[in-house]
């Protein structure tokens, strides 16, 4: 199993803090926002005598409420297309499992959530990346690269939008071309949208959206972010592919339910008023043009505006990423704080790509953010691996 590169320099960070020094957490997608009040309410206010487990694809009510949500976002299915998961990242493996064989090859532009590694580690699965660029925003790659990482073992593609770790939007021809070649080589789609709510230039045109492939797409989804609510531990993988379902639906049982109280949160949150995710939306963007703006105006630093999620990914004049966040963390500080970052070789399968590049989640305030520039600004011109 490969480490994960977001939480590999926890230790680090552990010593910083045992320091005396603080520490910007830039390094994980652990978003500050507090969990609206009426999702931990339903929990509080919770009133039965056994805590039960659940329907294996989850609480019937709350798949039936889901199915309003996912209508709101365009989204067509009925509650017998939901199966609840632990977190997307179990969306994520009951869809590996339940669609790869060993040996079968699944493409992924990289970099790509670095979970992906561990989720095809876990299921005997080869990823074979496809490159994506800095300097364009990492933009889908063009088609043919897709073509020529076909080969018989192919049996799906990837695609997270707005992605993590790039907060790269991907446009309505893009998700069409990944239409046609799934269609085309007859693949299946993995549809990542754990942060369909937040994107800033335009709307999201999910995998669901895209007809005539409705047999191919998979959708795993998550409240983590949407709602603030990592550690509710809720996902949902979501097809109309029965096949798929009823495979998927073997692994759920064996896993027997979902988390209880968590499912309580998640059907509160589909009464939330329709404006609560722009005043998050708007909290992220400030965030975002902040980060940006403060990035690019470093020397050497170059960082392409993400249109979606709560990621950047910047370049950076320097050696090796992953000595730098381990520097910062253990022979750095300015005014007695560092940051803390993820090295972007782990987001990227490929060896050597992403030496120079890091991952900034922009889950801290403004101020805070405002004060991690400052500290990485100076680190910069301290750092002795600098190029
Ligand atoms: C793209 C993406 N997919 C899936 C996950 C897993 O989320 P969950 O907390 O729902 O397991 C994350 C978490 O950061 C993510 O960024």
């Amino acid at each position: 199993m490969p480490s994960s590169p977001i939480r590999k320099l926890v230790p680090f960070a552990e010593a910083a803090k045992k320091k005396g020094i603080k520490v910007f957490h830039l390094n994980i997608g652990q978003p500050d926002i507090e969990t609206p009040k009426i999702c931990l309410d339903a929990v509080k206010n919770s009133d039965f005598k056994v805590l039960e487990y659940s329907h294996s694809a989850g609480n019937e009510s709350y798949r039936k409420k889901l199915v309003s949500y996912y209508a709101k976002n365009n989204i067509e299915i009925t509650h017998n297309d939901i199966i609840i998961t632990t977190g997307g990242s179990e969306a994520i493996m009951f869809g590996f499992m339940a669609c790869l064989d060993a040996g079968d090859e699944v493409i992924i532009p990289e970099p790509f959530y670095a979970n992906y590694n561990g989720f095809a580690t876990q299921s005997d699965v080869k990823v074979v990346p496809i490159k994506s660029n800095i300097e364009d925003g990492f933009a889908l790659p063009p088609i043919e690269d897709f073509e020529k990482a076909i080969t018989k073992n192919t049996k799906a593609i990837v695609v997270c939008n707005p992605n993590n770790p790039t907060g790269y939007l991907y446009s309505a021809e893009e998700m069409e071309t990944l239409k046609n070649i799934v269609i085309k080589h007859d693949l299946f789609l993995f549809a990542d949208e754990a942060y369909r709510e937040f994107c800033y230039e335009g709307k999201q045109v999910s995998a669901m959206h895209l007809k005539g492939a409705e047999q191919h797409v998979i959708l795993m989804d998550t409240i983590s972010k949407r709602y603030s609510a990592c550690g509710g531990r809720i996902g949902a993988l979501v097809t109309k592919n029965k096949e798929v379902l009823d495979a998927a639906m073997k692994f759920a049982q064996a896993r027997l339910s979902p988390p209880y109280y968590a499912q309580l949160l998640g059907e509160a949150a589909i009464d939330l008023p329709d404006d609560y995710f722009d005043i998050t939306k708007a909290e992220y963007k400030l965030r975002r043009d902040t980060i940006v703006k403060r990035l690019n105006a470093i020397p050497g630093v170059f960082c392409p505006n993400p249109g979606g999620a709560f990621y950047a990914m910047a370049r950076l004049p320097i050696d090796d990423c992953d000595l730098f966040c381990q520097w910062l963390l253990d022979s750095f500080s300015y005014n007695n704080a560092t940051v803390m970052m993820a090295p972007a070789t782990g987001f990227y399968s490929t060896i050597g790509l992403g030496k120079n590049e890091v991952r900034l989640a922009y889950v801290l305030n403004v101020d805070a953010i405002n004060q991690a520039m400052d500290c990485l600004e100076v680190a910069l011109k301290e750092y002795p691996g600098k190029r």
